[in-house]
């Protein structure tokens, strides 16, 4: 299993051009279910996570060809056919977004079989509000064995559908699903993520009638067919804030490119208060850092457009070797502190109590072999490991595959010292 190796201490220095949004490219994906004309994707990241959504849609009928496009990685989709309505819990296990399959899978077939995804390492993360969705579209849900059976012979129906959690997921499930119904649906305390506006562009140009993704009300008016189209993946919102972290954490010259800044604000705001210089551009940000140590500043993470919980690993590395002490809340997610126990092998100083970790910052990191634990975990080991002395070793990097393309070429060529050791041995093997 490969290892990520890392000498910290090197400034970096130079550009890293942004992938598009794996949290977008795969919901995209899946929407190449609802149409039996060829979907184009531009701007796509290569990831253990696209790989395996391909996987699953290829066992679902859809034809998946990977090419390199003029202006970098596209990826056609083609279902002239669903040939399958079953997602087994092979594929949904390894990757919960699988689950967003079931959706289109009804509008498409009517019927779907889809395997519950199970919790993860930072928490249960149900799927209740998903199902409570599809069933609003008039869908009938049966559990079994750990499976969902869905049914909807006569096809959806259009509903209003109230969220209590605005959650990522379900908003994008929903639409995914009543862009096929008949008639209208409303949902109320959408998800505003980019995303959601990014599947909604997409799915209008495949004929979908949807207004209002990026703020909390969805109104989407069903269409009998959808058709093929082309559409840009946009910029991976978190690769953009780790790697400003990164920057803000080792210092030098990072210029982030192929991206937008105002997708991170939240988090921008929060690298300048510490006290390194954030200067905004057309096409991305400069982050900016000369010697002087980061103050501390408490974060909590939020939806958008709050500070990303997916940025607060990230984040909560950067401040482990700030002045002062920095309280780092997590409302999003119930255990999503995993990266501590590991942070603390390179000699960080965090207590945790309940969703809340004070991080005392420390004069500096001494590198260790740590664990990657899940995503957004793993990368704030790597941003740790940029700037502790000495050699660090970040087992388990599946994880960081499945989410951060090409990452140690990207941070090399700015002058990282890392290096990916393929192979057995380490601290990783399970
Ligand atoms: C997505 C992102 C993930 C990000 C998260 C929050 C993808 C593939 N993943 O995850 O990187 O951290 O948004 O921005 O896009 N919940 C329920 N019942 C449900 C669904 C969610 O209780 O049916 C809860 C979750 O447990 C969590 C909260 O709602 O506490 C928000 O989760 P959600 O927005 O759904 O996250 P995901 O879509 O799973």
């Amino acid at each position: 299993m490969d290892r990520i190796v890392i000498t910290g201490g090197a400034r970096l220095n130079g550009e890293i051009a942004i992938s598009g949004a794996k949290n977008s490219a795969i919901k995209l994906m899946a929407a190449s279910l609802l149409t039996d004309q060829p979907l184009r994707l531009t701007n796509m990241p290569r990831l253990a996570d696209t790989r395996f959504l391909g996987m699953l849609l290829r066992r679902l009928g859809v034809e998946v060809t990977e090419i390199e496009g003029e202006d970098g990685p596209e990826t056609i989709l083609h279902a002239p056919e669903v040939t399958s309505s079953f997602a087994p819990y092979d594929l949904v296990r390894q990757m919960r977004a699988s689950f967003n399959v079931l959706g289109p899978l009804l509008a498409r077939t009517g019927q779907a079989k889809v395997s519950l995804p199970g919790g993860c390492s930072i928490g249960a993360r149900p799927v209740d509000l998903h199902l409570m969705a599809m069933e609003a579209l008039g869908a009938h849900i049966d559990l079994h064995e750990g499976y969902v059976y869905a049914q909807a012979p006569r096809g959806l129906k259009g509903a209003e559908i109230t969220f209590p959690i605005a959650s990522v997921g379900a908003t994008e499930h929903t639409m995914l699903a009543a862009v096929l119904a008949k008639g209208t649906t409303v949902i109320h305390n959408a998800a505003r993520e980019p995303e959601l506006e990014d599947l909604e562009q997409c799915l209008n140009a495949m004929g979908g009638k949807i207004e209002g993704a990026g703020t909390s009300t969805i109104v989407i008016t069903g269409v009998s067919r959808l058709s093929g189209t082309t559409h840009a993946v946009i910029p991976d919102r978190i690769e953009t804030g780790a790697y400003a972290v990164a920057a803000a954490m080792a210092g030098g010259e990072v210029r982030l490119t192929r991206t937008r800044a105002d997708f991170i604000q939240a988090l921008l705001d929060k690298i300048e208060a510490a006290g390194a210089e954030v200067i905004i551009m057309n096409d991305g940000v400069t982050i900016k850092r000369n010697g002087a140590r980061l103050n501390a500043v408490d974060i909590e993470t939020d939806t958008y457009p709050g500070l990303a919980t997916d940025l607060q690993a990230p984040f909560m590395a950067l401040m482990t070797t700030a002045n002062g002490e920095s309280v780092i809340r997590e409302t999003i997610f119930e255990n999503r502190f995993m990266h501590v126990p590991e942070l603390a092998r390179l000699g960080a100083d965090i207590t945790v109590q309940g969703g809340e970790a004070r991080v005392r910052g420390v004069e500096r990191l001494e590198g260790a072999q740590v664990m990657a634990t899940d995503l957004r975990a793993s990368v704030s080991l790597v941003i740790a490991g940029l700037a502790a002395q000495g050699e660090t070793t970040v087992n388990r990097v599946y994880h960081l595959d499945r989410g951060f393309e090409r990452l140690e070429e990207k941070l090399g060529a700015c002058g990282a010292q890392i290096v990916r050791v393929s192979g057995p041995g380490g601290a990783d093997e399970d």
